[in-house]
């Protein structure tokens, strides 16, 4: 399995740096392949001048169609900027803009209409693995996000564990605690593939994608640094 690097640059870079990066990733050979997760007001553009790379919008609108929404951004209108990748339901969006597992689940659905494949976020606070419920804390948000999609096993869908409390923080989750998340997830009726994030660096990207199974890596503050980017990618 060739597994895939999801760099999640949220609203961190403007459009020259975003540029700046692109030029010397084509530049370059790696071993895994690249998703990017670039800003909204970018992507068209960097779809279109970068056409070996593969982009990612950061999430889609709950509007699943063209129409009088200022400001929003559906899934067809990523998808007619050959965007074939959506990060749905980011804790970012979770904790400050409070979206629920409704609304996630409505997301994907939306991507799926469109033939894009969704990134689906998961993850728990502190204080509940801290009480040892993460795991049915996470198979009920999973629950709950599928049941407002129409899955079947012909569309792909990603999940990433991302547990809140290790994003931006430099603290990980060992490797049997995200080896736990993927038997939960292969216990499930659908077939969905798994990628870990939060707080992956070059130091520990490589144990982290030894484990069987899994498909990727979702990188968020690491992946704005070019040299520390393409060491996970070749790690
Ligand atoms: P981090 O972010 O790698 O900086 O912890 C991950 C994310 O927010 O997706």
């Amino acid at each position: 399995m060739n597994q895939m690097i999801i760099a999640n640059w949220k609203m961190n870079l403007s459009f020259e740096t975003s540029i700046l990066l692109c030029e010397n990733i084509i530049k370059q050979q790696f071993s895994r392949s690249l998703i990017i997760a670039a800003s909204t007001p970018y992507i068209a553009y960097l779809q279109k001048i970068y056409k070996d790379l593969n982009f990612c919008a950061q999430d889609v609108s709950l509007q699943n169609d063209f129409g009088s929404y200022t400001s929003e951004n559906c899934a067809k209108s990523f998808k007619s900027c050959s965007v074939n990748w959506a990060i749905i339901g980011h804790a970012d969006r979770r904790v400050i803009y409070k979206e629920t597992n409704e609304i996630v689940g409505r997301k994907v659905q939306n991507c799926l209409d469109q033939d894009m494949i969704p990134i689906v976020c998961i993850g728990e606070h502190l204080e509940i693995r801290q009480k040892n419920q993460h795991k049915d804390f996470l198979v009920k948000q999973l629950d709950e996000i599928l049941s407002h999609t129409r899955i079947t096993n012909n569309k792909k869908i990603i999940i990433a564990y991302e547990p809140i409390w290790a994003i931006g923080r430099k603290i990980n989750p060992n490797i049997s605690e995200i080896q736990e998340i993927l038997d939960i997830l292969g216990n499930l009726d659908y077939k969905l593939e798994l990628v870990y994030g939060g707080s992956v660096t070059s130091q520990n990207s490589k144990d982290i994608l030894s484990i069987p199974n899994l498909t990727g890596l979702l990188v968020g503050s690491a992946s704005l640094n070019i040299n520390e980017l393409l060491k996970i990618l070749n790690s």
